[in-house]
């Protein structure tokens, strides 16, 4: 009975102490954070999210950048203390070294398994790894040379559907519905061996408009999502699944039936990909992408592959939405960035074409001549540079750790800050955008539209800078074991595009206010109220100097 006491004395006591250890450790590692500077918080339940995420705010980040520095304090959810980072060495840690413990968020890891299942987005650890090392060969250099000539193949249906529509009398032309097709049926017959239906016609499939109606609606219940790692366990699957078909919420409706509508098409086309590998290589070939597209090498890499490294179905099939939402907004989006700037600059669209029509990459060339094309990397890597396609992706450490920076801060309280110790848990922002236009790195210019930079050799504080993005010395694509996996894809895309339609056409602004929203994807609209992503430029035939 004694010894029972004391035992349960010394328990309390030793809890008691570890929870004080606890207490006192997490406000020492809160109270560096909390002595970072950055702008006030804006509301008590929303913190700066509505000033920092709100569509109209790439002004209000780029002060934000200019006036607090490399790091800075944002406020989260109930003012909860969240860490922007443009610091490169900093980034190093988040993305490179500590990868494994700067993580996606829970939210975002759930949401995606919800929408896409087991794909890429939606995993994480052993599970992602395992996912990337069956996928990284499919996306490779020598994978894309066997693709390009489908590309080209696309790209001219396009070039005369616009011609087309030129030729019957309209001289203004919305280039952001024309690179969306172009992304869509790209990765359509280049990642899934699926025609979304031809060029040459308005888009009829389900598929197809499915996809489109889903980043909308997610916006719409932005908070709702938040809720889902609370709920995302409690009781079976069969109770979740009827809880969200008695929702009343109708945007939880549309993303459910979005969802339902996606992922059917993804197992029809899953399934006939089956058969036909079952049945060997003739009934491949027969098929859309003649097996030559992402899925098919994959299933085929997955089939040849050692029981341990190999995916299940789900797997699989969960990587076909995902590779097709991945890749269509960001990389069209881009392109008609692209096409903005080139309008208004006609000395570098005339510059551009020139090299365009003296290589004959309009008509095709291959892989290794388009890619060493001088002025149309530049123009492809400025504007991905000052203008990735979202400003920042979120990582979420699951325990406490610590940031280095590569320049120490100043404090609230006026002492240099070395290093941040980042309690687990705190939300952590990539500053992608912040990165790509750190003055100390680009220059003073850093915030201009300037392809030259790229053609007389980058200055030593690029190189000196060690940024560890996949791509370029730019944070565009990340870096890390969750770098984009389609970056080569996208890049050769648009090198396609700008060919074809160089070749072709003259482009010049319509006068309209175009205006670029911040969203999941960045996106134009004309003017700042519109809801509608459209950028509309003046179309003329080219028809030599
Ligand atoms: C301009 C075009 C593109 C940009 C700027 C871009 C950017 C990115 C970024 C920043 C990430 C990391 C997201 C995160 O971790 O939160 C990512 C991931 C990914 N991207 Fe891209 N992307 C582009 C085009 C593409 C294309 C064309 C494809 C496919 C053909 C693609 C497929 C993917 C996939 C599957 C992931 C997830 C990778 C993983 O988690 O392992 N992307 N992309
Ligand atoms: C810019 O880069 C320099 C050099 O790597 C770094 O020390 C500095 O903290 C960065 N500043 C911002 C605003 O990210
Ligand atoms: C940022 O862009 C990537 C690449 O397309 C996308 O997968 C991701 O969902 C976006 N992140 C956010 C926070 O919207």
């Amino acid at each position: 009975m004694g010894t029972a006491v004391i035992c349960l004395s010394f328990a309390l006591v030793g809890c008691s102490l570890w929870y004080l250890h606890q207490t006192i450790r997490r406000r020492s590692v809160n109270s560096v954070l909390e002595n970072i500077p950055g702008p006030p918080s804006a509301s008590f339940l929303k913190g700066s999210l509505v000033p920092f995420f709100n569509r109209h705010a790439f002004e209000h980040q780029k002060e934000i950048f200019k006036n607090y520095g490399p790091t800075v304090k944002l406020h989260s959810f109930l003012n909860r203390p969240m860490l922007l980072v443009g610091d490169p060495k900093a980034l190093h840690t988040m993305i490179i070294k500590e990868e494994h413990i700067f993580q996606e968020s829970n939210v975002f890891i759930l949401t995606n398994l919800l929408i896409f299942g087991q794909g890429l987005v939606s995993t994480l650890g052993e599970q992602h790894r395992k996912q990337r090392k069956i996928l990284n060969p499919v996306f490779s250099v020598n994978h894309m040379r066997h693709m390009l000539p489908m590309f080209y193949n696309v790209i001219h249906k396009m070039r005369d559907a616009i011609l087309d529509q030129v030729k019957g009398g309209s001289d203004q032309i919305d280039m952001l519905y024309w690179t969306g097709r172009a992304a869509l049926e790209l990765v359509g017959q280049g990642g899934l061996g699926y025609s979304f239906g031809s060029l040459a016609s308005e888009m009829q499939d389900d598929y197809g408009d499915a996809l489109k109606a889903l980043l909308p609606t997610l916006v719409n219940i932005d908070l709702l999502q938040r809720l889902l790692p609370y709920v995302y366990g409690i009781g079976p699957a069969w109770l979740r699944r009827l809880a969200v078909d008695a929702s009343p919420n109708t945007d939880v409706q549309k993303v459910k039936s979005v969802v339902d509508r996606m992922s059917k098409r993804s197992v029809e086309i899953y399934e006939s990909k089956k058969g036909a590998l079952e049945k060997g290589d003739d009934e491949v070939v027969q098929q859309i992408g003649e097996g030559k597209d992402i899925m098919s090498v994959l299933m085929k890499a997955n089939k040849a592959a050692s029981v341990e490294d190999c995916l299940t179905d789900e797997e699989l099939i969960g990587q076909m939405s995902t590779l097709i939402f991945a890749a269509t907004d960001t990389t069209s989006n881009a392109l008609v960035h692209m096409l903005q700037f080139l309008a208004d600059r006609q000395d570098w669209q005339d510059k551009l074409r020139q090299e365009i029509l003296e290589a004959g990459a309009g008509t095709g060339i291959p892989y290794d001549e388009i890619n060493k094309l001088p002025v149309l990397d530049a123009v492809c890597r400025e504007t991905l540079r000052l203008f990735p396609a979202n400003t920042t992706v979120m990582r979420v450490p699951n325990k406490d750790t610590v940031l280095p920076l590569s320049e120490p801060i100043r404090g609230l309280d006026g002492k240099m800050i070395h290093e941040i110790p980042v309690a687990k848990g705190t939300e952590v922002l990539v500053g992608m955008w912040a990165c790509n236009v750190n003055v100390s790195i680009w220059g003073e210019d850093s915030l201009e539209w300037k392809p030259e930079r790229w053609l007389s050799g980058l200055p030593n504080s690029v190189k000196n800078a060690a940024v560890p993005g996949v791509y370029s010395n730019l944070m565009t694509f990340l870096g890390g074991k969750r770098a984009c996996i389609g970056f080569k894809f996208s890049e050769m895309e648009m090198k396609v595009v700008l060919s074809v339609l160089l070749s072709s056409f003259i482009f010049k602004p319509t006068g309209a206010p175009i205006v670029w929203n911040l969203g999941g994807v960045n996106y134009p609209t004309v003017g700042r109220e519109s809801n509608t992503p459209r950028l509309p430029l003046k179309v003329e035939v080219y028809t030599g100097s």
